[in-house]
């Protein structure tokens, strides 16, 4: 079987969600927390936006050793130099350059004509290649442009050195038969293909990022670019959980593997969404908190009976807790500490006290106490230790 790459940008697309920015300490826990997940590629940001961003990066790539960390750059000298600058004590850099390649950006927000783009985009990709042997391009709006001039960017890039070419839906515009044909056709069409990674890059406008990405999978995109809980620009980035999760429960339909240890999905999931204050909606697949709650008689009796009734997924296999362990006042210090460490918790003996204290007090006053009150307290419970 071949292998999928999870590119993970939950720290540069998914910090570009309006509201969602991360401080340098946020982006390297988040960073670690990635790491142990077992992604492939970790784009921590775009250093030339500012010098926390840039720092991020450096940080990130100075501490992160067991998947290549990318920076994003536009295709200017300016942005790849400095791009390269954070990245070069990185094990495993990948500089990310992209231009956008559909006549609506060209004319409008570039004002450059297709001869320009091209000329952009073979030199500053070269550039990049100059410093390091691991180049990724991107088209930007690549489903809206056209196609013969896509592939004449991209054979361009190939010569120019890229090793990854990444397909975004920037707009989330394409539909899913659309999108995967457009991959089969860029296999088709564009020369010396086989010297670089197909990878795409979808968004959530019209709720079609995970489908979209997935039927570029079947067509033979071997990298999908990705967020935690599917957080990124205006409506979101395909979720890394869901892409996953679908390879892992349909082997019969994708015929790839990746290196995700799935049962770090949901802690991952609960710290981003803890350090951006974007909550998950309860029926959000994978990680929602309502994803393997069952609530009807009838499913109640099945799951009882037999789980695969109704879970098509085990909970465990994605790090959530026991869906019949329900935390209240009659809860003793044995269940507290089990969910506790359930969510990636390993409190110390005094900690624990005085957490189980908060946690009993909380329970006195609801019905049930969620695992965003358990967040709370521990992160409570941190805080006063530092002060
Ligand atoms: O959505 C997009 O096109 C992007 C590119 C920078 C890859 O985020
Ligand atoms: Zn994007």
């Amino acid at each position: 079987m071949d292998k999928l790459k999870i590119f993970d940008t939950t720290l540069r697309d998914g910090e570009q969600a309006a509201g969602a920015a991360l401080n340098i300490q946020e982006k390297l826990e988040i960073a670690r927390a990635l790491d142990l997940l077992g992604v492939d590629v970790i784009e921590a940001g775009f250093p030339v936006t500012s010098p926390g961003d840039f720092e991020a990066v450096k940080r990130v790539a100075g501490e992160i050793k067991n998947c290549t960390v990318c920076g994003l750059a536009r295709a200017n000298a300016k942005d790849i130099d400095r791009a390269y600058e954070a990245l070069k004590d990185a094990v495993a850099p990948r500089i990310h350059v992209f231009i956008s390649a559909s006549e609506v950006h060209m004319v409008h927000q570039l004002k450059k004509n297709r001869g320009e783009v091209l000329q952009l985009a073979r030199d500053m990709v070269a550039r990049a290649k100059g410093y390091l042997s691991d180049i990724e391009f991107s088209p930007m709006d690549a489903s809206r442009s056209d196609p013969e001039f896509l592939y004449e960017l991209l054979e361009a890039v190939i010569d120019a050195g890229a090793t990854t070419l990444n397909i975004p839906d920037t707009v989330g515009y394409a539909m899913p038969h659309e999108f995967g044909g457009l991959i089969q056709n860029i296999f088709t069409h564009v020369r010396n293909i086989d010297r670089a990674v197909i990878s795409v890059h979808c968004h959530d406008d019209l709720g079609f990022s995970v489908a979209n990405s997935m039927e570029a999978v079947r067509h033979g995109a071997r990298q999908v670019e990705c967020t935690i809980n599917g957080i990124g620009e205006r409506a979101g980035n395909a979720a890394l959980e869901e892409v996953v999760m679908a390879i892992r429960t349909r082997p019969d339909y994708y015929d790839v593997t990746t290196s995700i240890n799935s049962e770090l999905i949901y802690p991952t999931s609960r710290l981003v969404s803890q350090r951006t204050g974007f909550s998950v909606q309860p029926n959000k697949a994978v990680v929602g908190a309502n994803a393997f709650r069952h609530q009807s008689g009838i499913h109640q009796d099945g799951v009882i009976k037999m789980p695969k009734t109704y879970e098509i997924m085990d909970p465990h296999s994605v790090g959530v807790p026991s869906s019949s362990l329900v935390l209240g006042k009659l809860s003793g210090r044995h269940a507290f500490k089990e969910r506790l460490a359930e969510l990636g918790y390993n409190l110390s003996e005094a900690d624990f006290d005085r957490a189980f204290n908060a946690f009993k007090e909380l329970a006195d006053k609801k019905k049930e106490v969620a695992d965003r009150d358990l967040e709370s307290i521990v992160a409570e419970e941190q805080r006063t230790v530092v002060e």
